[in-house]
């Protein structure tokens, strides 16, 4: 089959097989995976979403360390290809998506059967691999942590980006009035359209002023819930927009820098400061990601929420979907998609 293997760490906007820098090769006869137990299933991927999180894990930046070779990926979709004895909850022909440590940038994928979700009718399969990792997070953080309410005013940081975007989304459908931070007019006037309240372009400036206009308009006292993939200054800046008891989701950073929340404006402030990391999800409390999973599924086939797809790439163009996230040109997701069986040869599995 075909993969995208991660030889040696490095910059993954570098083509494939290019040159030495490359850390990127593409193999075109990895081995197929085997069904690993009687409850695995081997799914043939339709799409895969590529998150930050797989590029700094490729530069090597990533807080969980893989070690090459590896194939690369997160969150996929596709169809059940294959089951073990002992399955029970999926047959061949299935729709599925999950996500994966790594893994995802190739034809197939086994998982065990606990760890796929079905995509309903009415969900796009290829949209649907942008599901379980970058909308799960923002529905465990914005429903689970800051159990976030009805008129409530969400701030989003990086809001255009996957994450971001998500938060966006499910901030709305919670009635919750969004604020949404960007860079570029491009991204603004996206925003508006998905149902942003208001959108801070930070081409033209810093979050404060911006932010409390339209505060003042709306008779509103500060922000309740602050949701930040980010980091640096950006953080530090939205944190003079907090309102008393306001909470705190500290997401990632995108920027690079970890942000710094005094402490002391913390207790006077009464903030609560919530850590969250999706990741330790599947080996600490597994059900939680099986609701979130299936809630957002059945929200995407009401059409509550549609994912945007900025870009599908072929595999062999992988570099330029890592190029996009590396240049912050992504709206919504980068996605890489895979031909449907009938156009692949048997030479190439
Ligand atoms: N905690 C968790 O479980 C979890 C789960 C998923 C993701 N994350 C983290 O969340 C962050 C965002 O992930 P994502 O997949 O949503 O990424 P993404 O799609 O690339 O979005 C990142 C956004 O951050 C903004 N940004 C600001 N400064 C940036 C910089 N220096 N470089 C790149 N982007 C910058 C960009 O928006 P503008 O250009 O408009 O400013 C961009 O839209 C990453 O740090 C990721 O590791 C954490």
């Amino acid at each position: 089959m075909e993969a995208l293997v991660c030889r040696k760490l490095g910059d993954p906007t570098i083509p494939p097989d290019s040159s030495q820098d490359s850390p990127l090769t593409l193999s075109k006869s990895y081995p197929i995976p085997k069904l690993t137990s009687p409850t695995s299933v081997r799914v043939r991927i339709k799409a895969t979403s590529l998150n930050y999180a797989t590029y700094l894990q490729v530069l090597g930046k990533y807080q969980e360390k893989s070690d090459p070779p590896f194939v690369v990926g997160s969150d996929y979709s596709g169809v059940v290809e294959s089951v073990g004895s002992d399955v029970t909850k999926f047959k061949v022909g299935d729709r599925v998506c999950s996500s994966t440590g790594e893994g995802s940038f190739a034809q197939f994928m086994v998982a065990e059967e606990y760890q796929l979700f079905g995509v309903p009718e009415g969900c796009d399969l290829v949209a649907a691999a942008a599901i379980p990792l970058a909308y799960g997070t923002s529905y465990q953080a914005l429903v689970h942590r800051s159990n976030l309410k009805s008129g409530q005013v969400l701030l989003v940081l990086g809001a255009s980006g996957g994450v971001g975007l998500a938060a966006v989304q499910i901030g709305k459908i919670c009635g919750a009035i969004v604020i949404a931070v960007a860079r570029g007019s491009e991204k603004v006037e996206f925003l508006k359209s998905v149902g942003a309240d208001h959108v801070v372009d930070l081409s033209n400036g810093g979050i404060i002023e911006s932010v409390r206009a339209f505060l003042r308009t709306k008779k509103l006292k500060g922000v309740d819930v602050l949701y930040d993939p980010v980091g640096g200054k950006v953080t530090k800046e939205s944190l003079k927009v907090l309102n008393w008891s306001a909470q705190i989701l500290i997401i990632g950073f995108a920027s690079g820098e970890v942000p710094l929340i005094p402490a002391n404006i913390a207790l006077v402030k009464n903030w609560t400061i919530h850590g969250f990391y999706w990741g330790n999800y599947e080996a600490l409390k597994p059900g939680v990601i099986e609701e979130s999973s299936k809630e957002l599924l059945s929200w995407m086939a009401k059409g509550l929420i549609t994912i945007h797809i900025h870009h599908s790439y072929k595999l062999q163009e992988a570099h330029l979907a890592f190029s996009d996230i590396k240049d912050r040109k992504v709206i919504g997701k980068v996605m890489i998609t895979f031909d449907d069986p009938k156009n692949i040869t048997s030479s190439r599995l």
